[in-house]
């Protein structure tokens, strides 16, 4: 009877633990991200666009997460992607910031 109890709450955590994951941001796909946002992005943060240069190595992974959380990003109303598409470039941005074993520039 313990043992059973024990088994249904593992189950139970295990489960709760999947959904928070799959809600919070970050483990998207690093590649798709880099090419979602030189697509969707780029227009804009690269030296002629009309934001100005951005890269991944421009800010820390926490300044990447502060800002994804927070959405506090001044263009993002002007956004058309889709949550799963901004999550590939979060992750994109975040796996190669300033801080990353992989700091990059998008040339
Ligand atoms: C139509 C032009 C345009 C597009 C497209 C665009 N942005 Fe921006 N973005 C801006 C402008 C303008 C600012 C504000 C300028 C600034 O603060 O440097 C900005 C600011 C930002 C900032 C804050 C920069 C900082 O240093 O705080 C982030 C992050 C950002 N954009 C991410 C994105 C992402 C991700 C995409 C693609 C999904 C995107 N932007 C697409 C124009 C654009």
């Amino acid at each position: 009877m313990r043992r059973k109890i024990m088994i249904i709450t593992g189950a139970v955590f295990l489960t709760l633990a999947m959904f928070s994951m799959a809600f919070a941001i970050g483990g998207g796909n690093p590649r798709k991200g880099k090419f979602l946002w030189r697509k969707n992005c780029r227009s804009c943060h690269s030296p002629e666009g009309s934001a100005g240069d951005l890269n991944p190595a421009d800010k820390t992974q926490a300044e990447w997460q502060k800002l994804f959380e927070s959405g506090n990003i001044p263009c993002k109303k002007d956004w058309t992607i889709g949550d799963g598409d901004q999550n590939d470039i979060y992750t994109y941005l975040h796996d190669f910031a300033k801080d990353s074993p992989t700091p990059a520039k998008c040339s």
